[in-house]
């Protein structure tokens, strides 16, 4: 019997990618939230080319179903493949929640697939000992158990406590944070009892490096905050090095992919990105 799973993986054809070091690096997001992760990837190697997907014509994916979204990611992978990029990087939370697995499975040999979890719990692993940590996220990252059973799986004694916030994607879109406004609605998830008594909180959305400083402030330096997009940079850049496919010579240069084209896509860069880009639109959906 066919399971959703076998017909998104259905018609795929291989396009061997070879793994040059001058190749770009993938990554891909639901939108444009994703460019935090982008930003700190160039941040640490300002000298790699970036071939970046955002899937704005599916936005948001935190509210979405797991199928919807593994077809989707499946689709992405496929056309950073073409790109011949060294690596794909899944830079949504909630698409690394939800379709890490079958992405890794589907892109088999040709190029290795990283996630924006995997790092984090890694960090937890060197870091932490009997210790309780917070997660917040999208309700598809928290809700997904993904988080969880990685953490469970650790030999290390940490309790995981997780609270989907879904008011913060929208509430950064918007533009409202350092304002009276983000403060509150931030404090108001923070005091939650399921976040009581943490000593270090993940930041698992591609949105929350905005409010990081806003989110420092409320837990006055008491609680560490762990932003997954720093995490996953140095993680990458460890493993390009180790596997010396660096790229050895000449000026970045980058290309910024989306599904769906608006100028609010394109001015929102600025705020994710630091820089204004230019948004290139592909028609990856009939
Ligand atoms: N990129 C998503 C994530 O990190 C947030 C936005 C969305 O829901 O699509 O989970």
């Amino acid at each position: 019997m066919q399971t959703p799973r076998d017909s998104i993986l259905r018609g795929f054809f291989m396009t061997f990618a070879p793994m040059k070091s001058g190749a770009p690096i993938g990554i891909f997001d639901s939108g444009i939230g994703g460019l935090t992760v982008a930003r700190a990837v160039r941040n640490l190697m300002p000298e790699e080319d970036i071939i970046y997907f955002g899937d704005t014509a599916h936005l948001p994916y935190g509210d979405k179903s797991t199928a919807a979204i593994q077809a989707y990611s499946v689709k992405i992978a496929d056309f950073l493949l073409q790109q011949q990029c060294k690596v794909i990087l899944i830079a949504c939370n909630s698409a690394s929640a939800a379709a890490f697995e079958l992405v890794r499975e589907y892109v088999g040999q040709r190029t290795k697939v990283f996630n924006v979890i995997d790092p984090v719990v890694d960090y937890l692993r060197e870091h932490f000992n009997d210790a309780t940590i917070g997660l917040i996220g999208t309700k598809q990252t928290v809700n997904s158990g993904v988080y969880a059973q990685k953490v469970a799986a650790l030999p290390n004694a940490i309790t995981l406590k997780s609270l989907a916030t879904p008011l913060l994607v929208p509430m950064i879109e918007e533009g409202f944070f350092e304002n009276k406004i983000s403060h509150d609605i931030i404090g108001e998830y923070l005091s939650r009892d399921e976040l009581a008594n943490i000593q270090a909180l993940i930041l698992g959305c591609t949105h929350y490096p905005l409010i990081k400083n806003e989110i420092r402030d409320y837990y006055q330096g008491k609680v560490e905050v762990i932003d997954s997009a720093e995490t996953v940079a140095a993680t990458l850049r460890g493993f390009l090095s180790y596997h010396q496919m660096e790229k050895k010579s000449g000026a970045a240069t980058s290309r910024f992919f989306v599904s769906d084209y608006t100028r609010g896509f394109e001015h929102a860069t600025k705020l994710f990105f630091g820089d204004m880009l230019s948004l290139e639109k592909y028609k990856l959906w009939e």
